[in-house]
């Protein structure tokens, strides 16, 4: 098994710090790279539709002279077959020498890695995580705002559903004095893993309904889609889906330094209008990706360390199902039935090792007991 990237927190500070280094050295001299992974093949393995993430990897990996092995679409694949994400890891490994997995199913790319033996790169797994637009995000804060430290970022939109959401805050929490004001409808709150983790890090956060009311206070605006496609009930999409609508009326309380990010594609939730705007940072942070996608696939291309840091990997409270349930439907443990189900102690809280919901007591369907964290 090599070095995968499946969430944000598989990368250390240090070597968060150093691939923008090396994405700001690709900015200043492209050409010094363009020969560098000649001979090396990427497969983009896209499940679920997408146009930045599997283009600027695609992008990336031709402007490091690379080659790219493409699937786009759940049925161009012998996905569409039955053939498990196990086995089709497997079988792409044979082909490629690093893999760019995006999957509908929460815990996919974790699968992936788990029995490719190339690098996999989560390229967005369901409502769950999507490491590397954090790097773009990543990238685009510190080119913007020049640093990380003592921030206060407003998110906003869909908080629950949105995997852009989970990287971002999962990996600002290491930087001192960062503060968070979350802001969503009530049905659209992040996730209590979310939440745990916040508390658990003593990070100062607050959720709230109203844009108008946050924004004076921010330094980084992060818009985020309701997104369509992760509704089980079209009604509660509809009456959610222009919950905000960010116009430059509601920019005039912000600070004139502030930035507006947005993962993109963006529906109503930005009105185009903005865009003028100095401050609105999304088609940078979007070209933002290319660089550090660029960076990553050096850095795991050249890595030929233990999987150690792969957090979801490293598991030494994982324990075996025990009459534990996954609650989450869409989490590949539900899904590819092989799958064993396996769930890690944090926090007192059982959660599952795939999706990070929190396990349910496999009878009774209530919550599974609490426990006290193992040492
Ligand atoms: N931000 C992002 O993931 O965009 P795509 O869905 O177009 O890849």
């Amino acid at each position: 098994m090599r070095r995968s990237l499946i969430d944000i927190l598989d990368l250390s500070t240090a070597e968060l710090d150093e691939m923008i280094r090396v994405a700001e050295d690709i900015i200043a001299a492209p050409q010094r790279y363009s020969r560098v992974c000649e001979g090396k093949k990427l497969a983009t393995l896209f499940f679920e539709p997408s146009t930045r993430t599997r283009l600027s990897f695609e992008a990336a990996m031709y402007e490091l002279g690379g080659h790219v092995l493409s699937v786009a679409g759940a049925n161009a694949s012998s996905a569409a077959k039955g053939e498990s994400v196990a086995d089709t890891a497997k079988i792409v490994s044979c082909y490629a020498d690093i893999i760019a997995m995006r999957h509908p199913l929460e815990g996919a790319a974790l699968v992936a890695a788990q029995n490719a033996d190339v690098p996999v790169i989560n390229a967005g797994d369901g409502g769950h995580c999507h490491p590397t637009q954090t790097l773009a995000d990543l990238l685009t804060i510190h080119r913007e705002k020049g640093r990380f430290d003592r921030l206060v970022i407003g998110i906003c939109g869909d908080l629950k559903y949105g995997r852009t959401v989970h990287s971002l805050i999962a990996a600002m929490l290491r930087y001192e004095g960062v503060r968070f004001v979350l802001i969503s409808p009530e049905a659209l709150r992040v996730p209590a893993y979310v939440t745990d983790a916040l508390q658990e890090k003593g990070i100062e956060y607050r959720e709230t309904v109203s844009l108008e009311e946050a924004v004076p206070e921010l330094d980084v605006l992060y818009m985020t889609r309701i997104q369509r496609e992760r509704f089980d009930a079209a009604a509660l999409y509809e009456r959610l889906k222009d919950s905000y609508i960010l116009t430059p009326d509601k920019l005039r309380s912000a600070k004139s330094d502030m930035i507006i990010l947005h993962p993109l594609p963006r529906v109503h939730e930005i009105s185009v209008a903005v865009d003028a705007d100095p401050r609105a940072a999304y088609f940078r942070q979007a070209l933002n990706g290319k660089y550090m996608r660029m960076a990553l696939i050096l850095k795991l291309l050249g890595d030929r360390s233990e999987p150690e840091p792969l957090r979801a990997l490293r598991t030494p409270q994982e324990i075996a199902a025990r009459g534990l349930a996954c609650r989450n439907p869409k989490c590949i443990g539900k899904v590819e039935q092989e799958l064993a189900p396996a769930f890690v102690l944090a926090g007192g809280r059982y959660r599952c090792l795939y999706c990070e919901s929190d396990a349910q007591d496999a009878l009774s369907g209530g919550d599974a007991p609490k426990r006290k964290e193992q040492a």
